[in-house]
């Protein structure tokens, strides 16, 4: 099984359903907070199931939401295909979009499934497609020095927050014994320091990233924004 079977199948990642809508819910509210105008055309890249994106929607111009798992864009088509501003792509449909057309990347939790061959292909991609003056933002990207026990009470406490800390404390067990665990612990997660990854974000032509509050429940994760010069 590879990351992409990962997710293009069934998993527990979300303990819960309450989980899972509090999640989409912070999400969205952290992007939208980054949306220059009401009229922005955004990119969500690596969206999994968006549950929140009609807020999103209903505060830019346009926003695509992009999967590689083929099953979860077919969820997205089936939640929000009847909202005209929103497209459900594929990542070569993205590379297909014209250049130049976009306002707003962004990219949550999505980086530590990728090699740095493909980080630096999308980094490309997504420099091409952003207008002049347009913002990318990596966030939810792991630091070398987070282990997966900050994750966990990371988790813990968002779940005490949240109210869903019984079925937090039931998904830590079955995470422990799950294709997650194994995933992991075969491939691997990808992690940056801040200074590699501002050195990457560099590399592809953006200015010096800034660092804003992470996206999400997780601070010890580090979100980057950068500007494609104008
Ligand atoms: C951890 S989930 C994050 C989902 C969402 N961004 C969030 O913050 O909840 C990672 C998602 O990225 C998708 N993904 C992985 N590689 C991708 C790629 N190269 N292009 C687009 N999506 C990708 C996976 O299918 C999965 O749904």
């Amino acid at each position: 099984m590879s990351w992409r079977d990962f997710w293009n199948g069934e998993h527990s990642i979300y303990v819960s359903p309450r989980h899972k809508a509090l999640h989409y819910r912070a999400i969205a509210s952290d992007l939208i907070a980054h949306i220059p105008s009401p009229d922005a055309v955004v990119l969500d890249h690596g969206c999994g199931e968006a549950l929140d994106a009609a807020r999103v929607a209903a505060a830019c111009g346009r926003l695509n939401l992009c999967e590689a798992a083929p099953n979860v864009r077919e969820k997205l088509r089936t939640q929000f295909g009847r909202l005209g501003n929103i497209a459900v792509v594929s990542p070569e449909e993205v590379e297909a979009l014209p250049d130049a057309s976009l306002d707003l990347v962004v990219a949550n939790s999505l980086l530590q499934y990728l090699s740095r061959d493909e980080l630096q292909a999308l980094l490309r991609i997504w420099h091409a497609k952003l207008k002049p003056g347009g913002a990318l933002i990596l966030a939810d990207v792991i630091p070398p020095d987070v282990s997966p026990l900050t994750d966990a009470s990371q988790l813990l406490a968002f779940a005490g927050r949240g109210g869903f800390l019984t079925a937090a404390l039931a998904g830590l067990v079955r995470t422990a014994f799950s294709d997650y665990r194994k995933l992991r612990a075969q491939y691997g997660l990808s992690t940056y320091t801040a200074e590699a990854m501002s050195a990457l974000i560099r590399e592809a032509g953006f200015a010096e990233p800034a660092r804003p509050a992470n996206f999400g429940h997780n601070p010890h994760r580090m979100t980057f924004k950068a500007l494609k010069p104008a």
